[in-house]
This record gives structure tokens, C-alpha cells and sequence, in this order.
């Protein structure tokens, strides 16, 4: 604390009621009883870009990248870049030290475009055209995660320089089950190594993996990395080559909501760790250099989307039917953390069921929102900044330090021009 804090009385209430499981690190209440993020509050964001509308604080996105460097020393931490496709966030994590991960031609445009240095970009070649592999080896994009012969014969066909290239491998542990379609099951692994070293421009640096999203059990990255390591003694084995490159993708859990299970970091290091020690020792393998590429685990809690009240109906039985600005088409439960951010209620509550503004998109079914809850109240939802629906509809407001900027700008829709 320093003597100006120490003489100040401070102005900003308590964190008490914001989880910092689900809220960014600087969320509290001032003393108007007003939801602040970044120093801002909420409330002045709402009356100066309207709502919908996405705070991101760059704090949080900061303090997640350090956090993750900090429990990972050795390994290179990516940032997935489809979790907040911005190029001001692309720009904040490398500076960061993060290097980025993009699986789109817009991803790498965005990229490019915001200054990312290309050798510190991984591109995902899962259904990129002919031009945009071209435009990546041309520009210099440090590596491209292949899953199918077909992509490693285009990259192969574009390639008019050495290319570093690691291959997607599904261990067979994946979470989720449509993954297992992108990447090369183990037993297709051999022939696609051979695929990729009869290539000459393409160098075969390592193997990647995505074991799905929301994982919270480390113990599958452990075995994700025992089974990869036991592909490159067997690459080393037949071809004489050693891959010097593991990349274990992303998926780490966040919590939407309190209570909710989330990975746990420092434990994910310990096991991961563990995992390489034992596997390397065991295949007599030198140890690769590993990367993590967490989207989630980066941009989602530093996310706050604010909406606007429009409607409350109450109903029998203690239950509100509240219907908010959202245009979004989201999944029911999607606004399950909600609370309200004008005011800090601490009266009684009541179970609502709240709706976008077409009326037939349930947002959220139980929540628990203030009996006296009113039109034109602003309504909080933590835990935002990662993978929503309409991602880039709503404008997205970076605040810092008491300051704001709008890093996209809104986006005009159907029912807007509707209602206009
Ligand atoms: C290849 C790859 N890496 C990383 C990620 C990031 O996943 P998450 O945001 O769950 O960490 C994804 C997300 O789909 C992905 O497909």
C-alpha cells in the first residue's frame, strides 16, 4: 500500500457476493452499490455503447496469460485464438509472451494484420483452401498442425520453402467424441509420418493432440502424453528421426458458475510433468518441447456481457418470466451467473426464467434474481469472454485502470433494423 492509499478512505466497496471463480479478479462493488470491472462500472459502459454489449477486462486476460506462464516454466503456453477472434487480444497475449494459435483464414488474417510476429503463430490446416496454406508459408508461420493426407498433400503441393509441420494424432482419449474426426487415429500415425518425410519441404517436427473442451481431470493430458511419447520412440525407431515437438492442445475447464469444477492448474503441471519424465525415461526419449494452447482458460472469465431488463412478468409460486436485449440465439444456460449490476440487491430473491428479446430463446431457467427486480435494470453475466454465440454482435468494451475503449464495434442485425 502506498501513503496515498493508506490516507485515502476508499472509494470502492468489498468483492463480497462476486465470485472470483467465475468474476474477474477486480470485480467488486462501489460504493453506489454498482457492479465495477477494470475500475469501470458496468453501469457507465451500459448508458455510453448500449446492450448488449461485452466487457473485457484486460487485467484478467493479463493476469490469466502470467498465471499460465508462471505454473507451465517450461512449456510454450498459445493462446487458441477462436475463443475471442480480436486482433487487440491477439496483440495483448503475445505481448504477453504467449504464442497464437489459429485454425481459420480469418484467424491468420486477423493475426497477421494485428502485427503478430508469423514465427510465433500455430495454424490449424483442418479445411484451409490452397491459398490460405500458400499465404501462411509465405508469410512464415512458424508451424501448421496437419490431420489428413489430404491436407498434408496440399501443404505439400504449396509448399515453395521448408515448412515446420506437426501432425494432429487422436491418442484415443479424446472428450468429447466429433473431435475424434479431425486427426490421425495411433494406428494411422505411421503412415502419415511417412506421408509427411516423403514431402520435401514439409519438416515433421512433432505430434499434436486436442483432447476436447471443458476437461477438468489432468490425468488425461498425463496419458495423452505417454501415448504421444510412445509414437515418437516408435518414429525414432523406424525413420532414425527424432521429433523435438509435443503440442497438447487446449480444453482446460473454466467455471461458468460457482461451485462449477474447473481445471486446476498447478495440479495439470504436476501431472503433466510427471507424465514426461516417466514416458521420456521409459522410451529412453529425449524430452520434447511441450505447448499448451489454452483459448478458454485465457479470455472466458475476463468476459462480463451486460443486458438490459425489458420486461417482468411475475408469475404464481414466487417465479418471474424476465425477458433481456439479447439477440443472441444461445443455449439455455447460457445466463445462468447472472445478477443484477446497477444495484447491489440484497433483498428478497425470486427463481426466473429469462428470455432474449424473441421471446422464444430461453436463455436461462432458474435464476435467482431480486423480487423487486424492475424494466430498464442492467443484468450481468460473468464468465463471457470465451466462445459466445454471436461472438462479435454485441460491441466488445476493453476497460483498464478506470478506462475504457471499444475494441468492436456493434454490429447491426435483423431485429435492430426491425425495431427501427
Ligand atoms: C486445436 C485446438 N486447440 C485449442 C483449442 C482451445 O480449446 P479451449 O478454448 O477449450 O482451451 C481448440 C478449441 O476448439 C482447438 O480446436
Amino acid at each position: 500500500m502506498t501513503l496515498v492509499d493508506f490516507f485515502s478512505p476508499p472509494r470502492l466497496g468489498t468483492a463480497a457476493n462476486l465470485d472470483s471463480a467465475v468474476w474477474p479478479g477486480d470485480a467488486r462493488y462501489d460504493v453506489d452499490g454498482r457492479i465495477v470491472v477494470g475500475d469501470v462500472a458496468l453501469a457507465d459502459i451500459a448508458d455510453t455503447y448500449g446492450t448488449a454489449v461485452r466487457v473485457l477486462d484486460e487485467r484478467e486476460v493479463r493476469q490469466r496469460c502470467r498465471a499460465y506462464r508462471k505454473t507451465f516454466p517450461e512449456f510454450e503456453i498459445g493462446y487458441a485464438a477462436a475463443a475471442l477472434p480480436i486482433g487487440a487480444v491477439a496483440d495483448l497475449v503475445t505481448g504477453e509472451g504467449l504464442a497464437l494459435v489459429v485454425c481459420s483464414s480469418d484467424g491468420l488474417a486477423t493475426a497477421l494484420t494485428a502485427g503478430v510476429d508469423p514465427k510465433r503463430i500455430i495454424l490449424h490446416g483442418t479445411g484451409l483452401s490452397r491459398d490460405t496454406l500458400q499465404a501462411a508459408v509465405t508469410r512464415g508461420v512458424g508451424r501448421i498442425v496437419l490431420g489428413s493426407p489430404a491436407e498434408i498433400d496440399l501443404l505439400a503441393t504449396v509448399a515453395t520453402r521448408p515448412q515446420r509441420v506437426l501432425l494432429r494424432v487422436s491418442p484415443g482419449i479424446e472428450q468429447d467424441l466429433p473431435r475424434q474426426a479431425i486427426g490421425f487415429p495411433l494406428d494411422e500415425v505411421a503412415a502419415a509420418v511417412a506421408r509427411v518425410l516423403g514431402a520435401p519441404l514439409l519438416e515433421l517436427i512433432g505430434f499434436h493432440c486436442h483432447l476436447g473442451s471443458q476437461i477438468y481431470n489432468p490425468d488425461h493430458y498425463g496419458e495423452a502424453i505417454r501415448r504421444l511419447v510412445a509414437e515418437m520412440a516408435q518414429v525414432r525407431r523406424e525413420h532414425d528421426r527424432i521429433l523435438t515437438d509435443l503440442d497438447l492442445g487446449g480444453g482446460h475447464a473454466v467455471a461458468y458458475r460457482s461451485g462449477d469444477a474447473e481445471m486446476n492448474l498447478p495440479e495439470l503441471s504436476a501431472i503433466t510433468e510427471d507424465a514426461l519424465d516417466a514416458a521420456c525415461a521409459r522410451q529412453h526419449f529425449p524430452r520434447p518441447n511441450v505447448a499448451l494452447e489454452p483459448g478458454r482458460g485465457i479470455v472466458a472469465r475476463a468476459g462480463v456481457t451486460l443486458y438490459r431488463v425489458l420486461s417482468v412478468k411475475q408469475n404464481d409460486g414466487g417465479h418471474a418470466s424476465v425477458v433481456i436485449d439479447s439477440a443472441a440465439r444461445g443455449r439455455t444456460g447460457d445466463c445462468a451467473g447472472m445478477v443484477v449490476a446497477n444495484r447491489r440487491a440484497t433483498g428478497p430473491q425470486l427463481s426466473a426464467t429469462v428470455a432474449g428479446r424473441a421471446g422464444d430463446v430461453i436463455l436461462a431457467t432458474d435464476v435467482r434474481l431480486p423480487a423487486d427486480l424492475r424494466a430498464g435494470e442492467l443484468l450481468a453475466v460473468p464468465c463471457t469472454g470465451a466462445y459466445q454465440p454471436g461472438a462479435t454482435r454485441p460491441p466488445v468494451i476493453a476497460v483498464r485502470d478506470g478506462h475504457y475503449t471499444q475494441l468492436v464495434a456493434r454490429e447491426p442485425n435483423l431485429l435492430d433494423r426491425d425495431a427501427s
